[in-house]
This record gives C-alpha cells, structure tokens and sequence, in this order.
C-alpha cells in the first residue's frame, strides 16, 4: 500500500511537468498518450488499484482519483491554450498601417445623362413610361404609320426572332385591328382575319408611344398623355465610332387638345438649356418621319457645338404626331392633337463630355468610366 500511495505523485509531477510542457496540440497528445492513454504511465498504476486489499482500496482510490483529475483538468487547461494560440494570426497586426481604401462605384455615364434628361422633364410634368424591347412589327412600325413597303423600314433593318409559322402563339402579336395602311395591306395579302406581326428588338423607343396609348384606351383614360421613354435600342448596324448595334434613346410625348409647335419647340428649348448649358439655341429644320406631320429635325448651337468645330448639330428627330398614328390606337384625330419627338443619349453624352468614340460607354474599362 505505502509503495502504491508513493508512486503516484513522482508519477502526477512528471505527466504534469510533460502536459504544461507541450508547445503544441501534437505533442500534446503525445504526451496523453504517455500518461493516460490506455497503456501510459498514469493508468498502468491505476490498474493496479484492483490488485489492493480491501482495507488499503478507499485510500489508494481517493488518492489516485484525486490526481487523474488533476491531470484531466491539466491537460484541458493546455488544450484550450494551445488552441488559442494555433488560432492567433501568424503576423500580429501592424496598426501603423494605411487603411485600405473602399473605392465607391459611380453610375455609368449614360445613366446620369438620362437620369438629368429625366429630371428636366419631370420638372414640366412628363411620366416615365416603359416598353418591351422585344416589340412587334405592329408596334414597332406599322401603328406608326411605317408600313411593310415603306423606305424608312429599310433603314431600320432589325433583329428579327424568327418567322410567324415558327413562332408560338404568345411571341405572335395578332393585331385583329388593321387600321394602318400597312397592316390594311398585310391583311389583305394574307387574306385572313388576323394580321401577324413578327417579334423584334424595337429598333426605337418610339413604339412605346403607341403601347401607352393603347394601354390608355384600354382603361378608358382620355388624353393628356405626358410620357417621356427612355431605353435601349437595337439596330443591325456594324460598330464604328458613331454607331452601336445597341443604343439608347428617349422618346417624348404629348397629346392633349390644342396642341402646337410651338409647345414643342418650348418644351425642347427648356431641356436643352437644362442639359447643355443656358446660352444654348435650338432651330427646327423641315424632315420626314412617317409618324410626325408635319416633320423637324432639332439642331442646337452652345459653347459645346462651337468647341467640336461646329455652330449647328443636329441632335432629335420630332414633329407632330400623325393623325393616322392617332387614328391607329382609337383617338379621333379631330379632337387629340399631340407632338413626339426622340433622341439618341450616346449622342449627348458624347457632345456633353466630348467622347469621340460611342464605344468606350459598352467597353465598362474601369479607366475610363472614372471620369464622369
Ligand atoms: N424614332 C426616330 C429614330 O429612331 C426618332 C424620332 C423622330 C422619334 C421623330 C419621334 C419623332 O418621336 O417624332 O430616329
């Protein structure tokens, strides 16, 4: 009995000493298994515990037991320490450094051109409106006047999706409506009941003037409609510096009664000078569109122009709306009167900051989207 009490804290020490010493979770666990592992040093001495007599066990257990928690709680101790450390970082930080800056990103320049162009026109009681870029031919053209066999069509040629036979019945617009003289003259080549009208990407963002037209109808609401639609556009043009397959535009409408040329001509001069500065002019020069009569393009003249070499540049399309568009979407043209205009937002953005290639704004090159 007294050499069993004796060999246990000579024991206790030296696993003790072993488990404090460890410098990491490895040897550790090595040194556990030394001395309470299943054959260590600690718990060969325990099993001998049973080999005692019936009078030396509660004191021999007491002892032992006493020790084994210690050791236990000892080695806890070590573990958590051990694992604290392996957590730590490697380099402890250096609080004389720099901090890391957060670079703040910035809205692209044709969105803060068409959020100014927006703001302007909100000023003087336009809405914004929205359209599918995926229009159809019906809204795209022939609502506007531009039938089938129509020369302006020509110069837009667009992205088609596909034939009519090959489409499903929800891409195929059925205008059962053939009001237009063009979708007069596809309904009667196709001899049917229905004129079918071919999905596309719109080519301008004039087609929404007939959807919210139409949609005004619908609900029973009377003129006047004060829209303004900015949007993405697409024409089968090859990239160069003035051109984009895809591009921007906003179109402007307003139809009430009694409406004139000169509410157009205001109305454009009072953006612009927002836009460009207000020393800007505006002139309206004779055109043709199919869906305006009469017809203008706008040119201006500002510090802008003259700094590109020129005094006058032409910038918008615009007139007063057709009666046959008025017509088409159900409005008695004797009674509505209304002027449209459109315009393309590369083309200000690149007057206004004096970009000379339209296809920096698609390449997203950190450099030079910075600047604005
Ligand atoms: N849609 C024309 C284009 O893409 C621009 C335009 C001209 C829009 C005259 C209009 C307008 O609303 O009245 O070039």
């Amino acid at each position: 009995m007294a050499g069993f009490l004796d060999q246990i804290e000579p024991l206790k020490l030296a696993a003790l000493a072993e488990l404090r010493a460890a410098p990491d979770l490895a040897a550790l666990e090595q040194a556990r298994v030394n001395h309470l592992g299943s054959n260590g040093k600690f718990t060969t001495l325990m099993k001998q515990l049973g080999a005692l007599s019936k009078e030396e066990k509660p004191a021999a257990g007491k002892a032992i037991n006493s020790a084994k928690v210690e050791l236990e709680s000892a080695l806890a101790q070590r573990h958590n320490d051990l694992e604290f450390k392996a957590a730590l970082p490697k380099d402890p930080a250096d609080f004389t450094l720099p901090g890391r800056r957060r670079v703040l990103g910035k809205l692209h320049p044709l969105t803060q051109v068409t959020d100014d162009i927006v703001r302007s026109f909100r000023k003087i009681g336009f809405v914004v409106a929205d359209g599918p870029e995926v229009e159809d031919e019906y809204h795209c053209f022939d609502a506007l006047n531009t039938p089938a066999d129509h020369p302006a069509r020509d110069t837009q040629d667009t992205f088609y999706l596909g034939q009519t036979d090959t489409l499903s019945d929800k891409l195929v617009q059925k205008v059962s409506r053939p009001l237009s003289p063009g979708a007069k003259l596809a309904y009667e080549i196709t001899g049917g009941v229905e004129y079918l009208s071919r999905p596309l990407l719109r080519t301008h963002t004039s087609s929404v003037q007939i959807r919210v037209m139409e949609e005004m109808e619908r609900a029973g609401k009377e003129p006047p409609v004060r829209i303004i639609v900015p949007g993405r556009c697409y024409r089968r043009d090859n990239a160069d510096a003035t051109h984009n397959p895809t591009f921007h535009q906003v179109e402007g409408l307003y139809v009430d009664r009694n409406v004139t040329v000169g509410d157009l001509k205001g109305t454009v001069e009072f953006v612009f000078k927002e836009l460009m500065g207000e020393e800007t002019r505006i002139r309206f020069r004779p055109h043709y569109f199919s869906y305006t009569e009469p017809s203008f393009e706008i040119d201006f003249s500002s510090a802008l122009t003259r700094k590109m070499g020129k005094e006058w540049l032409e910038i918008a399309g615009c007139g007063m709306v057709h009666p046959q568009v008025l017509e088409n979407v159900g409005y008695d043209s004797e009674v509505w009167t209304g002027w449209a205009f459109g315009f393309g937002i590369e083309r200000i953005a690149m007057i206004r900051y004096g970009i000379n290639d339209i296809r920096l704004f698609y390449e997203n090159d950190v450099r030079f989207l910075k600047q604005f």
